[in-house]
């Protein structure tokens, strides 16, 4: 099964970027770590940042026909008012394609407009506030998903 992750805009500068919200991380070594961590679970898993809101909305919709089982997305800023990401991935809902939504930063706990996320309704859930951990949470949450569908496919066979 493939796992698509999605970085949205000024992912690509973790590790220089706001260090003191965002940690010393790069993109490169978190996404190097959540590679081996799907591999070794028998998961592939493909990786795609963007600064352009469109471009992010192409790369949810062509997850209809490349094979992709499961999204794991960083929206970034586009989280707090991005109405085209969230309808692009709405419309994964009843195929289904489940999307995990995920922050290095706790959200919640920032200024008042990072605090609402248009993503958070129409996702299976959001991980919030762990730093890159953040990252491997949502991805055990996705295999998690992605078993459960397996194994209800399987018994339906059955
Ligand atoms: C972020 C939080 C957003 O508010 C911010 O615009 C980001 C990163 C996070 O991972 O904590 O770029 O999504």
């Amino acid at each position: 099964m493939k796992i698509k992750v999605i970085h949205g805009p000024n992912l690509n500068l973790l590790g220089i970027r706001e260090v003191n919200i965002y940690g010393p991380m790069k993109l490169d070594d978190i996404n190097e770590n959540m590679k081996l961590v799907a591999e070794q679970n028998g998961f592939e898993i493909d990786f795609y940042q963007s600064n352009h809101e469109g471009d992010i909305v192409d790369a949810i919709q062509e997850s209809i026909t490349d094979g992709t089982d499961g999204i794991i997305i960083n929206p970034a800023a586009l989280t707090h008012y991005s109405i085209a990401i969230r309808d692009a991935i709405a419309a994964l809902r009843d195929i289904p394609i489940p999307v995990v939504e995920v922050h290095l930063s706790n959200i919640a706990a920032r200024e008042e407009f990072r605090q609402k996320s248009l993503i958070s309704p129409v996702v299976a859930g959001t991980i919030s506030g762990f730093g890159p951990f953040s990252y491997h949470l949502g991805l055990l949450s996705m295999m998690q998903i992605l078993n459960e569908i397996k194994m209800a496919k399987q018994s339906k066979q059955a």
